[in-house]
This record gives C-alpha cells, structure tokens and sequence, in this order.
C-alpha cells in the first residue's frame, strides 16, 4: 500500500468516525495523521452543518487544527465527563490491545481516553495485527536521568532508542518529557511489559492501551468496518 492509498483508508475511517459526534457532546480529540481528517470532518459539518459540541484535545497540534475551524475547545479539568473520545493507533490486534503514541502524545491520550466513557479508535487496514510489537513501543520518560531508564531497558533487552527530532535533538513531549522507543518487534505478554515499564522509575507512561478500546473503525478498502470490542 502506498502513502496516498493508506491516506484515503485513514481519511474514510476519519469521516465515519466523525458521524459519532453530535450536537452537545463532549468529545476527546486525539492525535497524528488520521485524527487530521476526522478534524478536518468536523470542521467542515461546524462550518456546513451548524454541528455544536465542545472538545478536550490530546495535544496541542490537535488544539490548534480545531480552533481553527471555530471549535470549542476545553481544559481536560473543566469538563466533568468526555462522551467519546475518537484517535488513532499504531497497531491494534484482536484481543484490542495496542499501541499508541507514534506522534508522542501518549500521555494525553492516556489520560483523555482513561476519562471517557467511549473510546474509538480509527486506523487504516494495515494496523490491524496478529501480534502488537513490530511498531516500536514509546514510552515517556523524564529527562532527569533518562539515561539511567535507557541502560535499564538496554539491559532488559527491550532495545531502546531516545526519539530524536529533524535536528539530532531529543523530542519533546507537550509535557516536555522524552519519548524512548522500544524496538521489541513482538510483544507476547503485554500486561507484564506494561507493568515493568510503569514501575520504572522516571517512566511517566507507556504506549501499551490494553483492552481500552471499545471500536475499532478499520479504513478498508471495501469501505470503513467496524471491529467491536465485547469484553471491555
Ligand atoms: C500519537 C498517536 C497516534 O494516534 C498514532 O501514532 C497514529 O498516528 P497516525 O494516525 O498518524 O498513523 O498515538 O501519539
């Protein structure tokens, strides 16, 4: 699949999601390339249709896209419920467990999806996996003594590389905390990874969303589909 194939999956996934937004509703708009197009959706049914309803974002990237189409957007802490919150995923696999933050903000949409009553998530076909892990794991870490986290996973044998950005310089989350990759290419037993990494020491939060998500809509090329998660 080239880019511009997997661009019109995530694109139809984005305006299928979108549908789930209705007047009044709290929503949490998540991050990365896909949520590009769900954002550009509701931008268009804001403007088009008189669509009403407030968002919390997972970045700042996100906020700014949707305030530039006039939607109101609100602080996590002055809302006392999100209805739904739609964003992307980098793998998912059939027991819905996946990874995120490919874009760097997982620990907002850690926090954004914890506190939403529905979380959907929108990917293009080739996300969808047998076994998460190919895609390197991220995990947020503090700057202070992020080195001593890296020799750590090193000698796990979790193969972590610090993320860095166009100029050789560490990236920065939007809680200015580092993003280290973990290059595991299979992941056999999440729930234990996941418990190691949040134990570390200078971890603030891993990528690992294990049976978090309620619906998966799959850009297809048939057309969106939708993988309903029954044993949240
Ligand atoms: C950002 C994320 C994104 O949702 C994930 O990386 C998918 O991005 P894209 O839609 O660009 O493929 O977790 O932190």
């Amino acid at each position: 699949m080239d880019k511009a194939q997997q661009d019109a999956l995530k694109k139809a996934a984005g305006i299928e999601a979108a549908k789930l937004i209705t007047d009044g509703m709290i929503a949490g708009l998540g991050t990365g390339s896909t949520v590009r197009f769900l954002v550009d959706e509701l931008g268009r049914r804001v403007k088009e249709e008189g669509l009403q309803f407030t968002g919390v974002t997972t970045s700042r990237r996100t906020q700014e896209q949707a305030e530039g189409y006039g939607i109101k957007i609100v602080d996590i802490d002055d809302v006392d419920h999100i209805d739904v919150t739609i964003d992307g995923a980098d793998e998912v696999d059939k027991n819905f467990n996946g990874i995120k933050g490919g874009g760097a903000a997982l620990l907002w949409e850690k926090i954004v999806a914890t506190n939403s009553n529905q979380i959907v998530w929108i990917v293009d076909e080739s996300k969808v996996v047998d076994t998460i892990g190919k895609f390197p794991l991220p995990v947020e870490v503090i700057p202070f003594g992020a080195g001593h986290v890296i020799k750590k996973f090193e000698a796990k044998g979790y193969k972590p590389v610090l993320r860095l950005d166009a100029e050789g310089k560490p990236v920065r989350t939007d809680e200015n905390n580092y993003v280290v990759d973990l290059h595991l290419e299979r992941i056999d037993h999440p729930q234990d990874l996941a418990e190691d990494l949040i134990t570390t020491v200078g971890v603030v939060e891993h990528g690992l969303f294990l049976n978090m998500v309620d619906k998966v809509i799959v850009g297809d090329p048939n057309g969106p589909r939708v993988m309903t998660n029954g044993n949240k």
